[in-house]
């Protein structure tokens, strides 16, 4: 059957994606941002996942603000980058697992998660920074990805115990599916962050470090966190950061803390990074 052997928390920053498009990632700004993801990258080669699992967050790019689902799964046969302004990003096509997205969707739904259809879906910063995060810049993506895009741009966004829960449900949904694949499952977005108004620039490492640590001492506990306390402690896109509890609700209660990378800043936000395995391998 399939399985979700691990998960990878990792943040999303845009200009990631440019410095890597436009070849810049050994300019001193760049290097020890890209320095702490040369493990994950090694990491990600031996793990060879099938298929990643990848909640992310569109930014009114796919969605306009007209119309704002709170879960959106794409079961889509393929996800085309989004022109966020600028052209689309030069990276692959992002191939969907159209039987196990349908199977997910099936039994997600049943389990009384609502989720939104995407059978056409364009993918922005949001999915495509963490694939190139992970995988560098390969020819093409070495696994297939379902799309999971969470609503954290418009109030009310889900809560983390609603996150956590979905993650729950996806988990179950997973190992109901008959054929054997390894799936990972990516949680992205955050850390602390605000992009406008007076605190722009907002950056809070300690609160990070608190929430980094927790996601393997104290998931459940981290999950009811509040909306106001990301807002106020890790700024108004810190909110970004609800949809690593769907991420940490399909493992294991107790997970193995593998790699972890943190670093102030890139661009405007804490990047931060985690890689968790279950305790127990199959
Ligand atoms: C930045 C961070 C984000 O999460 C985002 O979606 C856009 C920009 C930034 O730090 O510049
Ligand atoms: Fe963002």
């Amino acid at each position: 059957m399939a399985r979700i052997t691990a998960g990878v928390g990792v943040s999303h920053v845009p200009a990631i994606g440019v410095a890597m498009d436009t070849g810049i990632t050994d300019q001193p700004y760049w290097q020890p941002v890209f320095a702490g993801f040369e493990r994950s990258r090694d990491w990600i080669k031996k793990a060879k996942p099938d298929v990643v699992f990848l909640v992310y967050n569109d930014h009114c790019t796919a969605f306009s603000a007209e119309m704002i689902p709170t879960f959106a799964l794409g079961c889509a046969a393929e996800f085309a980058p989004a022109d966020e302004g600028w052209g689309p990003r030069p990276v692959p096509m992002v191939k969907g697992h159209q039987k196990l997205a349908s199977h997910i969707a099936q039994s997600v739904i049943l389990d009384e998660f609502d989720l939104t259809i995407m059978n056409a879906m364009e993918v922005d910063h949001g999915l495509t920074v963490p694939l190139s995060i992970m995988f560098g810049q390969p020819d093409e993506w070495p696994c297939l990805v379902i799309p999971l895009c969470v609503n954290v741009v418009q109030y009310p966004p889900p809560t983390g115990n609603r996150c956590y829960n979905l993650g729950r449900a996806i988990r179950r949904a997973v190992e109901s599916y008959d054929e054997d694949l390894n799936v990972v499952i990516f949680g992205t977005g955050g850390m602390s962050h605000q992009l406008q108004y007076k605190r722009a620039g907002l950056i809070n490492s300690v609160w990070d470090t608190d929430f980094l640590d927790r996601l393997t001492s104290d998931p459940v506990g981290l999950s009811q966190k509040p909306h106001v306390d990301y807002l106020r402690e890790a700024g108004s896109e810190g909110i970004e950061l609800v949809m690593w509890h769907v991420m940490r609700g399909a493992l294991d209660d107790e997970v193995v803390e593998v790699h972890r990378h943190y670093h102030v800043p890139a661009s405007n936000t804490a990047v931060g990074h985690i890689i968790l395995e279950n305790k127990v391998k199959e």
